[in-house]
């Protein structure tokens, strides 16, 4: 439904975008992630037909965003970084005004406006001036006006900032119940939102992709092993927790057993395996043959944070984003 290909943005000694590349299927939720001025909102602006690629393509529906913006712009829903409002019209105007620009009248338009004010809880506020809205509503006006007519596509740039969180997790909800018929690309900074709403995430830094991929082979591929954690308790009081390592590296699959943390007479290990190997059930006897009783046996997750700092943080340690502003100060 959407497809980037080499997508580039340079400003005059910038260059914004670099020949990013990826694809989002039909009602497919896309998490866009980067630091501070990666480039997040370049390309969105750029997918949305309000910025010109320096080179590169980007379709949207199978039009192309340079050849064919009118038939891009109709499939399009827009949540700008900052939501375009005009502060002297009241809420039903604005959205009376945007559903018109995208070719809604009459009943229909009425209808479409009671529908997206209830979807977005702004209906209290629909005669109010959107000057005096407060920074959550006004989010949330600005949603509104992206989904009014129904689009195929929506580009969200960060939809979540500036909202409460009781507005976090209904926008969320939102967002996923409009899946499926849409196909959606959001950006924000907020990680377990990506967890929680995505099923695929992009990851761009200083402008040059890092990843795209889905939640999960993400987090196996930043991992490259299996690895388990596993509660060992001693029966009657203490438990030698060196011969429990011990026990657990002698399991057949195992590459690496690291000692985590002591609770009383528990120990707490994170066992790695050779990749393929399925080992729980021979971790599982080894701990029981031994006498001792094993409380807890679960996969150890990565989240997806550690994931994020990992393709975006220099070699030298240095985050990307300090790198960044440091190349911007200069
Ligand atoms: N109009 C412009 N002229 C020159 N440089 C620009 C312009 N707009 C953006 N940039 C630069 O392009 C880079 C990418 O900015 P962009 O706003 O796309 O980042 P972002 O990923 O959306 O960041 P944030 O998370 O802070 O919203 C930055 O270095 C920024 O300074
Ligand atoms: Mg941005």
């Amino acid at each position: 439904m959407i497809s980037v290909k080499e997508l580039t943005k340079r400003y005059a000694r910038n260059t914004a975008v670099d020949h990013i590349s990826f694809e989002v299927e039909k009602g497919q939720i896309a998490g866009f992630l980067g630091p501070n001025g990666a480039g997040k909102t370049t390309t969105m602006r750029m997918l949305t037909c309000f910025l010109p690629p320096t080179s590169g393509t980007a379709t949207v529906a199978g039009f192309d965003v340079l050849e064919q913006p009118l038939e891009v712009k109709k499939r399009i829903g827009y949540l700008p970084e900052t939501p375009p409002l005009y502060p002297e019209m009241r809420t039903v105007e604005y959205l009376t005004f945007v559903g018109k620009l995208k070719g809604l009248s009459g009943s229909e338009l009425r209808q479409r406006i009671d529908s997206v004010c209830e979807r977005c809880a702004i209906t209290d506020v629909k005669n109010k001036l959107l000057g005096k809205l407060s920074k959550g509503y006004r989010q949330r006006v600005g949603l509104a006006q992206a989904i009014i007519h129904n689009p195929e596509v929506l580009i969200l740039d960060e939809p979540t900032a500036g909202l409460d969180p009781k507005q976090i997790n209904e926008t969320r909800e939102l967002i996923r119940s409009l899946a499926g018929n849409h196909t959606i690309i959001l950006s924000t900074h907020i990680l377990p939102e990506v967890e929680q709403t995505c099923e695929k995430v992009i990851i761009i830094n200083k402008g040059k992709l890092v990843a795209t991929d889905s939640v999960s082979n993400l987090q196996s591929r930043a991992r490259g092993v299996e690895s388990m954690l596993v509660e060992v308790a001693g029966r009657n009081g203490d438990l030698d927790a060196t011969k429990a390592q011990q026990k657990l590296e002698q399991v057949s699959g195992v590459s690496r057993v690291v000692f985590k943390e002591r609770r009383e007479n528990r120990s707490v290990f994170e066992v790695e395996s050779c990749k393929d190997q399925f080992i729980r059930g021979d971790l599982a006897r080894a701990v029981v043959q031994a006498g001792w009783d094993l409380n807890e046996l679960r996969p150890a997750s990565v989240s997806l944070e550690e994931i994020f700092l990992k393709l975006t943080t220099d070699q030298s340690g240095e985050p990307a984003q300090k790198a960044a502003a440091a190349g911007d100060a200069k």
